[in-house]
Protein backbone atom coordinates (compact mmCIF):
# COMPACT_ATOMS: atom_id res chain seq x y z
CA UNK A 1 0.00 0.00 0.00
CA UNK A 2 2.95 2.43 0.73
CA UNK A 3 5.03 1.37 -2.24
CA UNK A 4 1.97 1.98 -4.41
CA UNK A 5 1.12 5.64 -2.44
CA UNK A 6 5.26 6.39 -3.24
CA UNK A 7 5.27 5.55 -6.75
CA UNK A 8 1.89 7.49 -7.30
CA UNK A 9 3.19 10.24 -5.55
CA UNK A 10 6.91 10.18 -7.27
CA UNK A 11 4.59 10.79 -10.73
CA UNK A 12 3.96 14.19 -9.62
CA UNK A 13 7.56 15.24 -10.06
CA UNK A 14 8.80 17.65 -12.36
CA UNK A 15 11.13 16.69 -15.30
CA UNK A 16 14.87 17.96 -14.78
CA UNK A 17 14.82 19.70 -18.44
CA UNK A 18 11.70 21.88 -16.66
CA UNK A 19 12.59 22.23 -13.69
CA UNK A 20 16.09 23.30 -14.23
CA UNK A 21 14.30 26.66 -16.36
CA UNK A 22 12.68 27.18 -13.16
CA UNK A 23 12.81 31.02 -12.09
CA UNK A 24 11.52 30.40 -8.50
CA UNK A 25 10.62 27.66 -6.73
CA UNK A 26 7.58 25.75 -8.44
CA UNK A 27 6.48 23.85 -4.87
CA UNK A 28 6.70 26.69 -2.15
CA UNK A 29 4.59 27.82 -0.75
CA UNK A 30 4.51 31.49 1.23
CA UNK A 31 3.95 31.96 4.14
CA UNK A 32 2.18 35.16 4.23
CA UNK A 33 -0.93 33.49 1.79
CA UNK A 34 -1.04 30.96 4.24
CA UNK A 35 -0.90 33.58 7.26
CA UNK A 36 -3.84 34.96 5.48
CA UNK A 37 -5.58 31.56 5.48
CA UNK A 38 -4.97 31.09 9.14
CA UNK A 39 -6.37 34.71 10.15
CA UNK A 40 -9.67 33.90 8.26
CA UNK A 41 -10.11 30.62 10.09
CA UNK A 42 -9.56 32.97 13.26
CA UNK A 43 -12.11 35.12 12.23
CA UNK A 44 -14.31 31.91 11.59
CA UNK A 45 -13.64 28.60 12.77
CA UNK A 46 -15.67 26.17 11.55
CA UNK A 47 -15.46 23.05 9.45
CA UNK A 48 -14.91 19.11 10.41
CA UNK A 49 -11.51 18.78 11.73
CA UNK A 50 -11.70 21.47 13.70
CA UNK A 51 -14.70 19.32 15.34
CA UNK A 52 -13.18 16.22 15.24
CA UNK A 53 -10.04 18.27 16.75
CA UNK A 54 -12.36 19.89 19.30
CA UNK A 55 -14.12 16.92 20.92
CA UNK A 56 -11.46 14.61 21.20
CA UNK A 57 -9.50 17.47 23.23
CA UNK A 58 -9.83 17.48 27.16
CA UNK A 59 -9.98 20.81 29.27
CA UNK A 60 -6.66 22.74 29.05
CA UNK A 61 -5.46 19.74 26.37
CA UNK A 62 -2.32 19.78 24.00
CA UNK A 63 -2.55 19.51 20.04
CA UNK A 64 0.51 18.53 17.82
CA UNK A 65 0.19 20.42 14.23
CA UNK A 66 2.62 18.70 11.95
CA UNK A 67 3.46 20.56 8.42
CA UNK A 68 1.66 23.54 10.88
CA UNK A 69 2.09 26.04 8.10
CA UNK A 70 0.57 29.49 9.93
CA UNK A 71 -1.07 27.15 12.30
CA UNK A 72 -4.88 27.49 10.18
CA UNK A 73 -5.53 23.95 11.18
CA UNK A 74 -4.79 24.49 15.39
CA UNK A 75 -5.18 28.10 16.28
CA UNK A 76 -8.75 28.40 16.06
CA UNK A 77 -8.89 26.00 19.23
CA UNK A 78 -7.12 28.74 21.30
CA UNK A 79 -9.92 29.27 23.80
CA UNK A 80 -9.97 25.06 24.97
CA UNK A 81 -6.06 24.27 24.10
CA UNK A 82 -3.10 24.01 26.92
CA UNK A 83 -0.27 23.83 24.89
CA UNK A 84 0.28 24.26 21.06
CA UNK A 85 3.14 21.88 19.70
CA UNK A 86 3.61 23.02 16.27
CA UNK A 87 6.20 21.26 14.03
CA UNK A 88 6.83 22.73 10.03
CA UNK A 89 10.18 22.78 8.14
CA UNK A 90 9.73 26.45 7.39
CA UNK A 91 11.09 28.92 9.65
CA UNK A 92 8.96 31.32 7.73
CA UNK A 93 5.92 29.89 8.38
CA UNK A 94 6.45 28.89 12.51
CA UNK A 95 7.69 32.27 12.48
CA UNK A 96 3.76 33.22 11.97
CA UNK A 97 2.56 30.93 13.82
CA UNK A 98 4.11 32.32 16.66
CA UNK A 99 3.01 36.03 16.80
CA UNK A 100 -0.53 34.71 16.37
CA UNK A 101 0.01 32.34 18.88
CA UNK A 102 1.51 35.56 21.34
CA UNK A 103 -1.26 37.45 20.41
CA UNK A 104 -4.12 34.75 21.01
CA UNK A 105 -2.20 33.72 24.50
CA UNK A 106 -1.52 29.94 23.74
CA UNK A 107 2.24 28.58 24.95
CA UNK A 108 3.52 26.89 22.20
CA UNK A 109 6.22 24.82 21.39
CA UNK A 110 7.85 24.59 17.72
CA UNK A 111 10.02 22.15 16.17
CA UNK A 112 12.18 23.11 13.01
CA UNK A 113 12.04 19.83 10.89
CA UNK A 114 10.53 17.50 8.63
CA UNK A 115 8.75 15.24 10.37
CA UNK A 116 8.90 11.97 11.06
CA UNK A 117 12.82 13.06 11.34
CA UNK A 118 11.94 15.53 14.41
CA UNK A 119 9.88 12.96 15.56
CA UNK A 120 11.79 11.85 18.72
CA UNK A 121 12.29 15.57 19.85
CA UNK A 122 8.89 16.21 19.79
CA UNK A 123 6.65 15.55 22.74
CA UNK A 124 3.77 13.77 22.64
CA UNK A 125 -0.17 15.61 22.76
CA UNK A 126 -3.99 14.59 23.27
CA UNK A 127 -4.81 15.13 19.22
CA UNK A 128 -1.91 15.16 16.58
CA UNK A 129 -3.23 16.96 13.39
CA UNK A 130 -1.93 17.56 9.72
CA UNK A 131 -3.64 19.45 7.63
CA UNK A 132 -2.87 19.78 4.02
CA UNK A 133 0.77 17.88 4.63
CA UNK A 134 1.05 13.94 3.17
CA UNK A 135 0.57 15.06 -0.56
CA UNK A 136 4.22 16.69 0.41
CA UNK A 137 5.16 12.68 1.93
CA UNK A 138 6.74 10.12 -0.38
CA UNK A 139 6.92 7.97 3.09
CA UNK A 140 3.20 7.77 4.50
CA UNK A 141 3.46 5.01 6.56
CA UNK A 142 6.33 6.42 8.78
CA UNK A 143 4.94 9.81 8.88
CA UNK A 144 1.28 8.55 10.31
CA UNK A 145 3.01 5.77 12.22
CA UNK A 146 4.85 8.58 14.47
CA UNK A 147 1.57 10.88 14.37
CA UNK A 148 -0.22 8.24 16.09
CA UNK A 149 2.46 7.36 18.74
CA UNK A 150 2.67 11.20 19.69
CA UNK A 151 -1.28 11.19 19.54
CA UNK A 152 -2.55 9.92 23.12
CA UNK A 153 -6.27 10.31 22.03
CA UNK A 154 -7.04 11.14 18.22
CA UNK A 155 -5.25 11.57 15.00
CA UNK A 156 -6.99 14.04 12.58
CA UNK A 157 -5.56 14.74 8.91
CA UNK A 158 -7.73 16.98 6.06
CA UNK A 159 -6.48 17.03 3.16
CA UNK A 160 -8.18 17.56 -0.68
CA UNK A 161 -9.35 14.64 -2.31
CA UNK A 162 -7.02 14.75 -5.36
CA UNK A 163 -3.60 15.79 -5.75
CA UNK A 164 -3.45 19.58 -4.36
CA UNK A 165 -1.82 20.48 -7.77
CA UNK A 166 -4.52 18.90 -10.00
CA UNK A 167 -5.91 21.87 -11.08
CA UNK A 168 -3.10 23.12 -13.58
CA UNK A 169 -3.24 19.82 -14.78
CA UNK A 170 -5.03 21.51 -18.11
CA UNK A 171 -2.10 24.22 -18.21
CA UNK A 172 0.61 21.66 -18.02
CA UNK A 173 -0.36 19.71 -21.45
CA UNK A 174 -1.28 23.20 -22.90
CA UNK A 175 2.37 24.71 -21.99
CA UNK A 176 4.47 21.54 -21.94
CA UNK A 177 2.74 19.00 -23.45
CA UNK A 178 2.66 16.85 -19.96
CA UNK A 179 0.06 14.83 -18.94
CA UNK A 180 -0.29 14.84 -15.07
CA UNK A 181 -1.15 11.97 -12.57
CA UNK A 182 -4.44 11.20 -11.53
CA UNK A 183 -3.58 9.52 -8.47
CA UNK A 184 -2.51 9.21 -5.21
CA UNK A 185 -6.07 10.18 -3.52
CA UNK A 186 -7.69 10.63 -0.19
CA UNK A 187 -9.01 7.05 -0.64
CA UNK A 188 -5.24 5.90 -1.03
CA UNK A 189 -4.33 7.72 2.42
CA UNK A 190 -7.14 5.94 3.94
CA UNK A 191 -6.12 2.77 2.67
CA UNK A 192 -2.43 3.45 3.99
CA UNK A 193 -3.95 3.86 7.69
CA UNK A 194 -5.85 0.78 7.05
CA UNK A 195 -3.08 -1.24 6.75
CA UNK A 196 -0.96 0.06 9.76
CA UNK A 197 -4.36 -1.07 11.81
CA UNK A 198 -6.54 2.06 12.38
CA UNK A 199 -10.40 2.03 12.04
CA UNK A 200 -10.72 5.67 9.47
CA UNK A 201 -13.80 7.39 9.92
CA UNK A 202 -13.98 10.53 7.43
CA UNK A 203 -15.78 13.02 6.43
CA UNK A 204 -15.85 14.77 2.37
CA UNK A 205 -17.04 18.30 1.95
CA UNK A 206 -16.63 21.43 -0.04
CA UNK A 207 -13.41 23.36 0.54
CA UNK A 208 -14.66 26.66 2.56
CA UNK A 209 -13.10 28.67 0.22
CA UNK A 210 -12.09 29.19 -3.71
CA UNK A 211 -8.33 28.95 -4.47
CA UNK A 212 -8.30 32.13 -6.10
CA UNK A 213 -9.89 35.07 -5.20
CA UNK A 214 -8.97 36.64 -8.99
CA UNK A 215 -7.57 35.49 -12.15
CA UNK A 216 -4.27 37.46 -11.67
CA UNK A 217 -3.82 35.80 -8.81
CA UNK A 218 -4.58 32.26 -10.05
CA UNK A 219 -1.95 33.50 -13.10
CA UNK A 220 0.82 34.38 -10.76
CA UNK A 221 0.34 31.09 -8.87
CA UNK A 222 0.29 29.31 -12.00
CA UNK A 223 3.12 30.65 -13.96
CA UNK A 224 5.44 29.49 -10.62
CA UNK A 225 4.06 26.12 -10.61
CA UNK A 226 4.46 25.41 -14.25
CA UNK A 227 8.60 26.89 -13.82
CA UNK A 228 7.11 29.79 -16.16
CA UNK A 229 8.55 33.49 -15.87
CA UNK A 230 5.79 36.39 -13.98
CA UNK A 231 5.90 37.84 -17.47
CA UNK A 232 3.88 35.09 -18.86
CA UNK A 233 1.06 35.28 -16.23
CA UNK A 234 -1.07 37.14 -19.30
CA UNK A 235 -0.61 34.30 -21.64
CA UNK A 236 -1.70 31.91 -18.44
CA UNK A 237 -4.78 34.14 -18.07
CA UNK A 238 -5.33 33.80 -22.02
CA UNK A 239 -5.03 29.79 -21.71
CA UNK A 240 -7.27 29.57 -18.94
CA UNK A 241 -10.17 31.24 -20.70
CA UNK A 242 -9.36 29.02 -24.33
CA UNK A 243 -9.38 26.19 -21.61
CA UNK A 244 -12.94 27.11 -20.30
CA UNK A 245 -11.12 26.43 -16.69
CA UNK A 246 -12.46 30.04 -14.83
CA UNK A 247 -13.60 30.11 -12.19
CA UNK A 248 -12.14 27.15 -10.66
CA UNK A 249 -14.45 24.48 -9.50
CA UNK A 250 -13.99 23.99 -5.59
CA UNK A 251 -11.83 21.65 -4.14
CA UNK A 252 -13.04 18.74 -2.14
CA UNK A 253 -11.96 18.57 0.96
CA UNK A 254 -11.54 15.35 3.29
CA UNK A 255 -10.74 15.32 6.90
CA UNK A 256 -9.87 11.69 8.42
CA UNK A 257 -9.70 10.57 11.97
CA UNK A 258 -9.19 7.64 14.03
CA UNK A 259 -8.59 6.98 17.53
CA UNK A 260 -5.03 6.25 19.67
CA UNK A 261 -4.54 2.08 20.39
C1 LIG B 1 0.13 23.36 2.41
S1 LIG B 1 0.90 23.88 3.91
C2 LIG B 1 -0.39 23.61 5.09
C3 LIG B 1 -0.21 24.42 6.35
C4 LIG B 1 -1.31 24.27 7.42
N1 LIG B 1 -1.35 22.94 7.99
C5 LIG B 1 -2.65 24.65 6.86
O1 LIG B 1 -3.54 23.78 6.81
O2 LIG B 1 -2.82 25.83 6.47
C6 LIG B 1 2.01 22.55 4.21
C7 LIG B 1 3.02 22.85 5.31
O3 LIG B 1 3.66 21.65 5.68
C8 LIG B 1 5.06 21.86 5.79
N2 LIG B 1 5.63 20.52 5.53
C9 LIG B 1 5.55 19.79 4.40
N3 LIG B 1 6.07 18.56 4.59
C10 LIG B 1 6.47 18.52 5.89
C11 LIG B 1 7.08 17.50 6.71
N4 LIG B 1 7.36 16.28 6.24
N5 LIG B 1 7.37 17.82 7.98
C12 LIG B 1 7.10 19.04 8.49
N6 LIG B 1 6.52 20.02 7.76
C13 LIG B 1 6.21 19.76 6.49
C14 LIG B 1 5.37 22.97 4.79
O4 LIG B 1 6.53 23.70 5.18
C15 LIG B 1 4.11 23.84 4.92
O5 LIG B 1 4.23 24.81 5.92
Amino acid sequence: MDERWRADLAQWGIPDAIAARAPADPWGHSPARFAERTDRALAEPEGPTLARIAEALPAGGSVLDVGAGTGAASLPLAGSMGELIAVDSSAGMLAELRSRADALGVPVRTVEGRWPDVAAETPAADVAVAAHVVYNVPDLAAFLTELSRHARRRVVLELTEHHPMSWLSPLWAHFHGLIRPERPTAHDVIAVAEALGHEVGHERRLAPLARFATLEELGESACRRLCLGQDRVAEVIAAVAELDMWPLPRDHWFTLWWESK
